[in-house]
């Protein structure tokens, strides 16, 4: 058969993005340009700097990009690009970007939800089984998502405020920790002791999350400290918060593995970096004998190759998108499908 290759774009938030993949499981190149140094200054992602970045470097990325993969547009199937969740106007620099290669030559244009892009960075690791569950945390969801075949996807449940990986964020800079928190955090976590007592958050028979409560938590108890010129131990506090977090993600996890019968659990999104969740999401698979399949470290956090790896799957369904495309900021997981044939 004839092998398929994807030209994919990522820019839905702080990295510029490029990858070529092969036949959706196959990473021929990706090239990265990371705006983390420019928003730490800030203490977070700045929509408009992001946008500008990705305005200045995006055409650079593609030029390194090609030239990796030893390759010309002519080898090339298709264009996925990322057209939400995420900055509007980081995303559309990204797609004006793939509507002009798309136009210039003219290969198709593929449109990709973000978050099917986090699940399918598993397409790196290994095969999908059907019936699986997607545990996503990132910057911005918490989900478990439910699939009984390929790209096809309904929400079991969701955070109702902040995703992990913002509480995160926001933990780590309230401790003097830059912006993404979340990795340095998960450092300190190893060394330190659940000595700091954390309120369990939304410990209920539901499949949703709310992570808004122990992120108050944890900053009104450093300002307390403070107050009382008190001096807290980082370490311990990371420990606390990670094991807290840890505990009620892989808690309600292991619920709906049991309530839906998977064969399969994969773990996305950025915070699937985080080595305490890995180690406990291995046990707890284990215990219930479910394969769990986990993305490489570099493909956890944005890049290009997982909306190339999904693009294969909506290239190969004949999802297409007209020159039309704008960026959707708020796109949801269960509502891919409208740009299918
Ligand atoms: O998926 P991602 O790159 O961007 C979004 O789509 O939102 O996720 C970024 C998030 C940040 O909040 C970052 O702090 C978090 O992932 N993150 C981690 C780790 N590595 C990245 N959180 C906890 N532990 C980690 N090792
Ligand atoms: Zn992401």
């Amino acid at each position: 058969m004839k092998d398929t290759y994807i030209f994919s774009i990522e820019t839905s938030c702080d990295e510029t993005s490029c990858s070529i993949i092969k036949n959706g499981n196959t990473d021929v190149a990706t090239v990265t340009a990371t705006q983390i140094d420019i928003h730490k200054k800030f203490g977070g992602v700045v929509p408009e700097i992001a946008s500008r970045n990705h305005t200045k470097v995006i055409t650079m990325v593609f030029e390194e990009c090609l030239k990796k993969a030893n390759m010309s547009f002519n080898d090339i199937d298709a264009i996925a690009v990322t057209y939400g969740p995420g900055l509007n106007g980081a995303l559309l620099v990204g797609i004006e970007a793939a509507k002009a290669l798309s136009f210039s030559t003219g290969k198709p244009l593929i449109p990709v939800n973000h978050m099917a892009g986090h699940i399918y960075a598993n397409k790196f690791s290994g095969e999908f089984k059907f019936p699986l569950l997607a545990l996503v945390v990132s910057g911005g969801h918490t989900e478990i998502i439910y699939m009984d075949r390929e790209y096809s996807f309904k929400k079991v449940g969701g955070t109702l405020d902040d995703s992990v990986g913002e509480a995160y964020d926001k933990v780590a800079r309230v401790i003097g920790i830059p912006y993404p928190g979340g990795p340095l955090m998960d450092k300190m976590a190893q060394v330190g002791n659940h000595s700091y007592d954390l309120p369990i958050p939304k410990d209920d028979n539901t499949y949703d999350f709310s992570f808004s409560g122990i992120k108050s938590a944890v900053i009104n108890l450093v300002h307390n400290e403070k107050q009382r010129g008190r001096i807290i131990n980082k370490e311990d506090l990371a420990t606390s918060f990670q094991e807290t977090v840890i505990g009620i993600l892989v808690k309600k996890t292991k619920r709906a593995i049991k309530e839906y019968g998977v064969k399969q659990l994969l773990v996305a999104g950025g915070v699937s970096a985080n080595s305490g969740l890995r180690k406990e999401l291995e046990k707890a698979c284990k215990e219930l004998d479910v394969e769990l399949l986990k993305p490489e470290i570099r493909y956890c956090t944005d890049n290009a190759a997982m909306i190339g790896a999904a693009g294969y799957y909506a290239y190969k369904r004949g999802d297409r998108a007209g020159f039309e495309l704008n960026p959707e900021p708020g796109l949801d997981l269960d509502k891919e499908g409208v740009y299918s044939e």
